[in-house]
């Protein structure tokens, strides 16, 4: 048996399926090619039948990266199928990703399909896939609540036509780290034909137990690792990436395995994640969280001196994590700017760097040091913004303690037209959204609003989320500024700006 686990990362399908991790196709096509340049095998970019947005950052996502695999996900029908081979094809290397329920529960209540009819979608489904690829893969949905014998069959019949990765999710996120591996142990033993295949786990973390059913599963002869950034995904999220590739990487006299990923590049991609969804990572979160390496007991900081391995199993460094050095002064040019972006792993066009170039000045401006996170903030926010609809242009606020409300005056341009109005508010930024509803036309809800510092001290820019729902459609917007008002301001109009985009979408949907 191979040495080599091959890591499918799924953070822009199963991830993007968490709340609040929606991410437009710009950020999608940003953090592929992190991915690629992190040294994952295969990228699950998306579900492409499930709306032409969809489909479409599929197809963004297969043309922006070079070799890496790029897999579409499809259920067992004909246009979905079809739909999936259409979105990947232009990548180099395309795979289709179909799958079928094969738990009983599943099969009776959500497919009303009998266990035959299972089988004989499953082999035209890959039989159809094949037509268009080898590079097919298939899943049986709810694996680990299936009956063993019935999911052999229906593995071995998804080899026979043509199959080359055969996936076994633990889909509800159900199994027991011993009994996950006896199962995938049982099925490279009992399937026909298990060594023309890969067999791959995909692991959800209902009980917590992800990573480590992952890696049972490794330990018992599967090959693939379907994971996710920082874990994030439905519900309680998915397998972490981070996780299952330092523990194969720290413990390699227990799992003797090699997996492509640079290790040093996996805080900086969990950090990119962070920013481009807005959510914070837990300080407790192994490997990537603020605490991961951070030694407070006096016993502990006392053998660290001494010797590092007493309290540390890897470095700070192993991971990518530098220390928060300063990165750009007042007085930096273009060129160690240019620079900083790239260690950042972005590449920009000369007049895009003249953008962050502007912005980053202005900033030095007002705040005495510039970390990595202040100057990717500035990036994201200049360059990987949408064409926007709505466009935040002057912000004037008043607040106190007295009897006159705060009030806030702005000035937008909606489709290019300057508009500007005066609203009351119960508090400063109650004030700046009630006059951005009114200069949009637009009335969603609030349902979440957070703020966090992107650095440490008090000149620190502020990084806001919200997200938003009108009429069942939901959005999520950022803005960062070292004003919290004005971040505020910028994070409401860009959801804004989101939502109006998604309530497009879903209106040509039901026209279509
Ligand atoms: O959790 C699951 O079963 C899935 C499959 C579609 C692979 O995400
Ligand atoms: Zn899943």
């Amino acid at each position: 048996m191979s040495d080599i686990v091959y890591i499918f990362d799924t953070t822009l399908r199963d991830g993007e399926q968490s709340p609040g991790a929606t991410m437009n196709q710009q950020e999608k096509v940003r953090l592929a090619r992190q991915l690629e340049s992190l040294g994952v095998d295969i990228i699950e970019a998306g579900f492409p039948a499930a709306s032409q947005g969809d489909f479409e950052a599929v197809q963004a996502i297969a043309a922006g990266v070079n070799d890496i695999q790029v897999a579409g996900l499809c259920r067992t029908m004909p246009g979905d199928i079809d739909r999936a081979w259409n979105a990947v094809k232009d990548a180099k290397n395309p795979r289709i990703h179909t799958f079928i329920a094969t738990s009983d529960i599943h099969m009776e209540f959500k497919l009303r399909k009998s266990r035959e009819q299972v089988l004989e979608m499953t082999e035209a489904a890959v039989k159809q896939a094949v037509k268009h690829t080898s590079n097919v893969e298939f899943s049986a949905e709810d694996a680990s609540r299936s009956d063993w014998e019935f999911l052999a069959r229906v593995v071995a019949t998804a080899i026979k036509a043509g199959a080359t990765t055969i996936n076994i999710p633990d889909t509800v996120g159900y199994a027991q780290p011993q009994e996950f591996g006896e199962l995938i142990a049982y099925l490279l033993e009992n399937v026909s034909d298990s060594h023309k295949a890969i067999f791959s786990v995909h692991c959800h973390n209902d009980l917590g137990l992800a990573v480590a059913n992952t890696l049972a599963a490794i330990k018992a002869g599967a090959r693939q690792a379907e994971v996710t950034l920082s874990g994030i995904g439905e519900r309680a999220g998915n397998t972490s990436l981070e996780q299952v590739v330092m523990n194969l990487a720290s413990r390699p006299d227990f799992y003797g395995l090699n997996c492509g990923v640079d290790t040093e590049r996996l805080f900086p991609s969990c950090r990119l994640l962070s920013t481009i969804i807005g959510q914070p990572i837990p300080p407790y979160q192994p490997i990537i969280g603020n605490n991961a390496f951070a030694h407070e007991s006096g016993i502990h900081q006392d053998g660290m001196l001494k010797n590092r391995l007493t309290y540390e199993i890897m470095t700070p460094a192993s991971v990518g994590r530098k220390g928060t050095d300063i990165v750009i002064g007042k007085h930096s040019g273009r060129h160690a700017l240019k620079g900083k972006v790239e260690e950042l792993g972005y590449k920009l066009a000369d007049e895009q760097l003249a953008v962050v170039f502007e912005a980053v000045k202005a900033l030095a401006d007002k705040k005495e040091h510039i970390f990595d996170e202040d100057v990717e903030a500035l990036v994201l926010e200049k360059i990987f913004r949408m064409s926007d609809q709505y466009v935040l242009k002057d912000l004037i606020v008043t607040t106190g303690t007295g009897s006159i409300p705060p009030n806030a005056a702005i000035c937008m341009t909606v489709n290019g037209e300057e508009k500007k109005v005066s609203s009351f508010g119960a508090g400063p930024i109650d004030a700046v959204f009630n006059a951005v509803d009114e200069l949009t036309g637009l009335e969603p809800t609030l349902e979440r609003f957070q703020i966090n510092a992107i650095t440490g001290g008090s000149d620190a820019q502020g990084a806001v989320t919200v997200r938003v729902e009108e009429s069942g459609v939901k959005a999520v917007g950022r803005g960062a500024h070292e004003d919290v008002i004005t971040a505020s301001a910028m994070a409401y109009v860009n959801a804004m700006n989101r939502l109006a985009k998604m309530k497009e979408e879903v209106r040509e949907c039901a026209t279509l």
